[in-house]
């Protein structure tokens, strides 16, 4: 019966091939697939096959009746072509074409920035231990500020070493991870993603920031200044500031929140800004704990960090009014068409 299914198949092949009128066709259909068609007639003979054999004959007779089937389609759409004519000079109709993310516009933008100015791009673990995100950035075990960063702990065994596994919460966790990979000079860049148990108009659990982290001989909050001033003048225009503000996180020494001089007013004060300056995020000089936990001698280095986020700089350079965030991250294409 299997000899009997493959000669029907190719004799299909051979009579498809000259057919030429709709007519023709589905008078050939009928005569394979039709009530009492070849193909049909075989099907109910397979009950008389022996019991091993009739599912792979079954399996058999359905594969050619899909490729009968097939070829018919085929054959209807050709027939109809050569009645109409067809014009190859009518152009194409074009597929929909999607672009990047304006979220990963923005991270290949600032990376791109920093690069220019000698800062190696690097990636670390999204999944990381406490040490990493807070014990080694001078964190104390219980200190309070712990709770500003609405941690994700995550369910599974502690590392004798490093405690208790996390989500990464801020991309300061790729500080000592750097300093562990590589000795002095660094000039690093980290953009990744970051998660806090947060999420309402203005926040989501999943965001990105960008860390700066330079370390060196003889760097002073100078170079700080000097780096964020590069920044906002490439980012946001050449008429923008910076200004720095006291401020304490426990991984830096000096601390400071960044402002940046407001376009809308100039800096005289307006609605947007209050005063002139819009806070942007944090920076500092690294603080000696945290050079000591990344092996690197305080007496011999120095070095400043910064960390922002990256959809926070987005939005302040587009002028973009999100009334929700989260908008930036559902897959409305009326949303993201627009950019
Ligand atoms: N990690 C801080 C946060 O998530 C931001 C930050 C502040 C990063 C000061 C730094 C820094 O590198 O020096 O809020």
């Amino acid at each position: 019966m299997q000899d009997e299914i493959r000669n029907i198949r190719n004799e299909f092949v051979a009579l498809v091939s000259d057919v030429e009128s709709p007519e023709e066709l589905e008078e050939l259909r009928v005569s394979y697939l039709g009530r009492s068609g070849k193909l049909t007639s075989l099907i109910k003979k397979i009950k008389d096959a022996p019991a091993h054999e009739r599912a792979s004959l079954g399996q058999l007779i359905n594969e050619t009746k899909q490729s009968i089937e097939a070829q018919i389609i085929e054959a209807a759409a050709k027939l109809s072509d050569e009645k109409v004519g067809f014009d190859p000079t009518i152009p194409g109709v074009k597929p929909p074409m999607g672009h990047t993310h304006l979220v990963s516009q923005a991270i290949a933008e600032i990376s791109e920035i920093f690069s220019r100015i000698g800062f190696v791009r690097v990636r670390y673990p999204e999944v990381d231990w406490d040490w990493y995100a807070f014990e080694a950035l001078n964190f104390e075990p219980d200190h309070p500020a712990r709770d500003n960063w609405e941690t994700f702990w995550v369910d599974a065994k502690a590392h004798p070493k490093y405690g208790p596994m996390v989500l990464t919460p801020h991309t300061s966790s790729g500080q000592v991870r750097e300093m562990t990979r590589t000795k002095p000079p660094i000039r690093m860049v980290n953009i990744a993603k970051c998660y806090r148990r947060q999420s309402d108009v203005s926040h989501t659990p999943m965001f990105h920031q960008f860390e700066g982290l330079v370390i060196d001989k003889n760097i002073s909050i100078t170079h700080l200044k000097g780096t964020l001033d590069y920044f906002a003048k490439t980012y946001f225009g050449k008429d923008r500031v910076t200004r720095l503000r006291p401020y304490n996180f426990p991984f830096t020494e000096p601390s400071f929140e960044v402002d940046i001089s407001c376009d809308i007013c100039g800096g005289t004060g307006c609605k947007l800004c209050k005063g002139g300056w819009l806070e942007i995020g944090g920076a500092g000089m690294v603080h000696p704990n945290v050079l000591k936990n990344g092996g690197i001698s305080p007496e011999e280095y120095t070095g400043f960090a910064f960390g922002w986020g990256v959809e926070r700089v987005l939005m302040m350079k587009s002028g973009l009014k999100i009334d929700d965030l989260r908008t930036l991250y559902s897959t409305d294409l009326r949303f993201l068409y627009q950019f």
